[in-house]
């Protein structure tokens, strides 16, 4: 059984039926981004990615390429393997479903259920989707047409193999009431629960006849039929442990700490997985999060709509650092998010250039400038109110930080983090290190300041470290210090109070060059556009950065309002149009309207101040614009996930509504 200090994190197992996109590259980022932290930490991680090999989808596209399915496999492999080089993920080991021991395991498991009679074969008549893989039962069957894919189904009747997963159901139910952490995030653990306590779990067909698939493994005790694909690559977590770490280690990493997964695959997780596990005596995982899907420019991504965005080219044209960051920073971990380009370009750089990458530049700038290139000693408070601000943010950020991972909380620990970023742009701006160095009487505050924002960078290099590795040891590098950022860091190495070295920087290129970007807006992704055009760094000359526009994350309060914005600025508003469900009055308030909207994809609570205007009645079904990318916020102690988009200045008149039948969720430019 797996200690506190040990961490096992996966990610699904991918088939390798295509090429791999953004989704395959979202939930192994965030993998990794937890590996890392947690051996930064000192936890002794085993994280797990790898490929589905086996299936009627493999089969189909091996078929399609005119070669024997093992050999498609063979070819495609690399492909993955490949990416994550690119994309710097840490993984462990790279688990492969047509791996030798792997079918061993499985056929293993599969005899051990036979044997404890529960596994029993029976006959099926059902609606079969050839795409799904999947039989549906007549309700199912709206139009001959699959409810989930859309396609045409046939009836087809078998003789298979079935697991007896109704059985569980009970145990599921409780197992899940009593792990409030089981399945995350909480309304995907209500849907499983609302799911299971509605309807009766039926026994699950884990055989197919070879004479329809032969791709797959073998059943040990039936040589004419291979083993349903979602058996074989499930169990793929556990025979990992037994073959692929340096020492086999299912008693080391079992149960899992975290199983990641896209909220498509839950049910598959959370039903079938976990009571495979029960009839197999093992312990269930301790968290099963299931993440949100993205779509592209506002539109389901698709090969037939030619938008599956290419994570090779997004690092070819951004660097792995600034595509990872963004996956994790531009929706909570859980939601469903949109990728434009234009809305990548504009976050790095308004957080990357203008956040971190203008920081560090202006930092060391002034330190060979002002201090010889070594990091001066603190001297006397320049502006101790703005220090004690960024003290008190420093010395909180690590545990806050570290609650966020605990909660997968990947966007909330990069704003918690950008707050010291922008605190540290207003101490500068404010202290004006080039005005205090003009007077010697000065030097004692200018050190300070000097001393103070490095710490923070020092600080800032461990935190970022797991979402932007390599920027990560570029600052620790630039900044002359020796952390060594991948193996188990002692807090004192980065604690605020501990003092740091008067070592001597060692200025490089600027981290993140700006983007410049056609004002019209960057062509979709899916073109293969030529690639945004990274402006020079910045020459190493003398001059000091100057403080950036001032964006969210970096403010500068004594800048005049700015009359105009720029198109970076604007994209990163993401209007979309939303379809009420429901509304209701929030009590106590004559305002406040509670509204339920659908996004198409998701369904969104908002908090409005358009109560004194509207019976919240006559709201219902009518198509409204939202601003769908807001930080959630409370009002009246009510979350609220957005903002409506209505006329009026102090007064409410009217409410943004779209006239046309529009689909929920669709982008508003
Ligand atoms: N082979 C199974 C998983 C078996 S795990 C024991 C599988 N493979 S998959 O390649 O089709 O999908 C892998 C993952 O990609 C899923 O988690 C899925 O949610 C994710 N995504 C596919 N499209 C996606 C988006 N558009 N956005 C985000 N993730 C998406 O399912």
């Amino acid at each position: 059984m797996r200690d506190a200090n040990s961490f096992y994190i996966t990610t699904p197992i991918y088939y390798v039926n295509d090429v791999p996109h953004i989704g395959h590259a979202y939930t192994t980022v965030a993998a990794d981004v937890l590996a890392r932290y947690w051996r930064l930490r000192g936890r002794d991680v085993f994280f797990l990615t790898g490929l589905d090999e086996h299936g009627q989808k493999v089969q189909q596209a091996a078929a399609k390429s005119g070669i024997d399915p093992q050999a498609h496999c063979d070819k495609l492999a690399p492909q993955f393997q490949d990416l994550w080089k690119r994309l710097n993920i840490s993984n462990d080991a790279f688990i492969r479903t047509t791996d030798a021991p792997h079918k061993s395991v499985v056929q293993r498991y599969l005899q051990e259920l036979y044997d404890k009679q529960l596994i029993y074969q029976d006959s099926y008549t059902g609606w079969y989707c050839t795409f799904d893989e999947r039989f549906w039962t007549e309700k199912d069957v709206a139009d001959g047409l699959c409810p989930d894919c859309k396609r045409p189904v046939e009836k087809l009747s078998e003789h298979n193999y079935f697991f007896k997963m109704g059985q569980y159901q009970d145990r599921l139910i409780d197992h899940i009431k009593q792990h409030p952490t089981f399945i995350r995030p909480e309304s995907r653990r209500n849907e499983v629960l609302g799911f299971l306590q509605t309807q009766k779990l039926g026994d699950l067909s884990i055989s197919r006849p070879k004479s329809r698939l032969s791709w797959g493994i073998e059943l040990p005790f039936d040589r004419d039929y291979v083993t349903y694909v979602w058996f074989d690559a499930l169990v793929n977590y556990v025979s990992a442990l037994e073959y692929l770490p340096k020492n086999p280690a299912l008693d080391q990493f079992w149960p899992a700490s975290v199983h990641l997964v896209g909220k498509d695959i839950l049910t598959t997780h959370a039903v079938y997985w976990s009571t495979m596990l029960m009839a197999l005596n093992l312990p269930l995982p301790e968290t099963i999060f299931a993440h949100g899907w993205w779509t592209v420019d506002g539109e389901k991504m698709s090969k037939s709509r030619g938008n599956v965005v290419d994570p090779n080219k997004m690092v070819d044209a951004f660097g792995a650092d600034a595509f990872r960051y963004f996956l994790l920073r531009e929706v909570p971990f859980g939601q469903d998010g949109d990728f434009s380009q234009s809305a990548m370009v504009a976050s790095i750089n308004s957080d990357l250039a203008n956040g971190v990458g203008n920081l560090l530049s202006r930092t060391l700038t002034m330190i060979e400038r002002f201090a010889g290139g070594a990091i001066p000693t603190a001297g006397s408070p320049a502006i101790p109110e703005i220090e004690t601000r960024i003290a008190a943010a420093a010395a909180t950020l690590p545990a806050t930080v570290e609650h966020g991972f605990g909660a997968l909380a990947f966007r909330d620990n990069l704003q918690a983090i950008w707050e010291l970023v922008g605190l540290c742009d207003e101490y500068i701006d404010k202290a004006a290190p080039w005005q205090l160095a003009k007077n010697p009487e000065h030097l004692p505050r200018l050190n300070t300041v000097l001393n103070t924002t490095t710490k923070a960078l020092r600080l800032l290099s461990v935190l970022l470290y797991p979402y932007m590795p390599h920027t990560a040891q570029q600052l620790v590098k630039q900044l002359g210090l020796s952390l060594d950022l991948s193996r188990p860091l002692p807090p004192s190495a980065y604690d605020w109070e501990t003092p740091l070295p008067g070592v001597r920087i060692c200025k490089g290129p600027g981290l993140f060059p700006r983007i410049e970007t056609k004002p019209q807006g960057a062509k979709p992704v899916s073109d293969t556009p030529a690639p945004p055009q990274p402006t020079p760094a910045a020459p190493a000359t003398t001059s000091i950065p100057p403080s950036p526009t001032p964006t969210a994350s970096s403010p500068t309060p004594q800048a005049p309002a700015p009359a105009q914005i720029t198109i970076d600025e604007f994209l990163k508003i993401q209007l979309k149009t939303a379809k009420v469900l429901s509304a209701e009055r929030v009590p106590k308030s004559d305002k406040l309207l509670k509204l339920q909207v659908s996004l198409g994809t998701e369904q969104r609570q908002i908090v409005a101040g358009i109560g004194k205007k509207y019976e919240p009645e006559t709201l219902v079904g009518k198509t409204i614009v939202i601003v769908a990318n807001l930080k959630p916020a409370k009002l009246m102690g009510i979350e609220s996930q957005g903002m409506v988009l209505a006329a009026g200045d102090t007064e409410v008149r009217g409410l943004a509504t779209i006239l046309e039948d529009v689909e929920p969720g669709t982008k508003v430019k």
